[in-house]
């Protein structure tokens, strides 16, 4: 990574420098402190680093009785020496000359004591979180990913397009759709017995998107390469480890690009951003590894070191059928792939990353395009250990007719999707593109192993709270 600049100076600074002697000012919030009427050793962090730094006051200070009474979260301020610690562990301490206090923190009060406290406990104080080592350690992971990710598609000559967030088209199918509106719940208009949308804002019914691909897919056939990093929504009623209403998802799409090479694009990507995070968070990933009993660089550097397996879903349905093994939900031709299936496959079977391609076309979206065998689809899905999906792609039906077929036999309206059908009509190429759930990544970087707690404020059913 290139070297930040500095506008600041930060503990993490502090920490790595080689000179001693020297003034320096930090501010942060206290971690611990404890001492006598002659001395406080104080713990302070700024969220930099994992690490915080150790200061060191002496009784004699003027305001000694107000050090003494610093406790876990309370900010301040310190101004005084850099000096080389005698102490284990670390580098640096600061010596105090001055110690100045921003603002107070009732410990009776203040939710964030030293004694463990549990992953659900925590979620219910989000707005404290952030400072616990353990989620400082996970948004600085994140603030890295997301960076990588980008890094990665402008490297390429990829346009970062913004898409919308309220749309009145559905792009995956199925009901998860959050409606948006102004109507007035309590005096809805109806016409012929429904909702009267032509009342609402937007003239008709609105949604927030379960994706930025149709959008997407109009600027690559303008500008070639693009891609979207962005919040998307699904009203999805499941409480499990690895699903939020709200998450972000990366989705580049390509033109002149087919299902190969869209793979090799995925691959390529996964390896690259993982890479990244191994060679840029080393600290955060030692700690998070032991935090959660995984050993993250292990997992992380056999992904970045392998070949990606590949198999078609018939085969994997006779993987399934043969492999002895027996599931909540025993997998046949046409149904779709469960999690107990993914993860059989990349854990058991083939010991890593696994793309699973040529889906059936019932179970898959209406706008991938059909094989020959007019029964499925050019999609891939990129399965990995402990998590299972977290890459959906495919190639995109360009042939009008073929488009206009599949809309009609999943039952949509062809009149909500004119604009879509127009890239078909004029000047269509080939094109493909694939969607990367952004916090299931987080999750294989972190070890976390519940999906609320790899983004800041996560949306469930029944909690939407910060
Ligand atoms: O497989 P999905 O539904 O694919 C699409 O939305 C396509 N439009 C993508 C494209 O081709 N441009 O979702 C993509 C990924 C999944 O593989 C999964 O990692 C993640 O998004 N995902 C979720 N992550 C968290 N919570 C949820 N409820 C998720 N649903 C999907
Ligand atoms: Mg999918």
């Amino acid at each position: 990574m290139e070297k930040p600049v500095k506008w600041k100076i930060r503990i993490r600074d502090l920490l790595s420098s080689n000179k001693y002697e020297i003034p320096v000012t930090l501010k942060g919030w206290v971690k611990t402190r404890r001492g006598s009427k002659k001395f406080s050793f104080i713990e302070v962090n700024d969220g930099s680093t994992l690490q915080s730094i150790q200061v060191i006051v002496d009784g004699n200070l003027s305001n000694y009785s107000d050090v003494e009474k610093l406790t876990v979260g309370c900010s301040i301020r310190v101004d005084g020496k850099l000096v080389k610690s005698p102490a284990k562990g670390q580098n640096v301490e600061v010596q105090a000359d001055k110690i100045s206090v921003y603002g107070w923190s009732d410990p009776e009060k203040y939710p964030l004591q030293k004694k463990a406290t549990s992953r659900e406990f925590l979620r219910q104080i989000a707005h404290l979180r952030p400072r616990t080592n353990t989620f400082g350690a996970v948004f600085r992971v994140r603030n890295i990913l997301a960076y990588a990710v980008h890094k990665f598609f402008q490297d390429r000559g990829f346009v970062y397009v913004h898409t919308p967030i309220i749309t009145t088209s559905d792009c995956e199918g199925g009901a998860e759709l959050f409606q948006v509106s102004t109507l007035d719940y309590a005096n809805l208009p109806v016409k012929d017995g429904t909702v009267d949308f032509s009342k609402d804002f937007f003239g008709k019914s609105a949604k927030l998107t379960v994706s930025g691909q149709l959008e997407g897919e109009l600027f690559a056939t303008a500008l070639t390469d693009i891609y979207t990093f962005g919040p998307t929504f699904r009203a999805e009623n499941s409480q499990t480890p690895r699903h939020l209403a709200e998450f972000w998802m990366v989705e580049p799409e390509m033109a002149f690009c087919d299902l190969e090479e869209n793979i090799t694009l995925a691959e390529d990507f996964l390896k690259y951003i993982f890479n990244y995070v191994l060679e840029s968070c080393e600290e955060d990933l030692l700690f998070l590894g032991k935090r959660n009993e995984v050993d993250i660089f292990g997992q992380l550097k056999k992904v970045v070191d392998s070949q990606f397996n590949k198999v078609t879903y018939t085969e994997v349905v006779d993987l399934l059928k043969n492999s002895g093994k027996s599931f909540e939900y025993p997998c046949d031709w046409g149904k779709d792939l469960q999690t107990e299936h993914e993860r059989y496959l990349a854990e058991e079977k083939f010991h890593g990353p696994v793309v699973v391609t040529d889906f059936p076309k019932e179970i898959k979206a209406f706008y991938m395009r059909l094989n020959d065998d007019e029964k499925t689809m050019r999609a891939m899905d990129i399965l990995l250990p402990g998590i299972g999906e977290i890459i959906g792609g495919s190639q995109r039906e360009e042939r009008l007719d073929y488009l206009q077929d599949r809309i009609k036999e999943m039952g949509l309206n062809e009149n909500d999707y004119w604009w879509y059908l127009d890239i078909r009509r004029f000047g269509t190429v080939p094109h493909a593109g694939f969607g990367l759930g952004f916090e299931r990544v987080l999750q294989f970087a972190t070890g976390m192993s519940n999906i609320r707690d790899v983004i800041p404020f996560p949306r469930v059913p029944n909690n939407a709270e910060f």
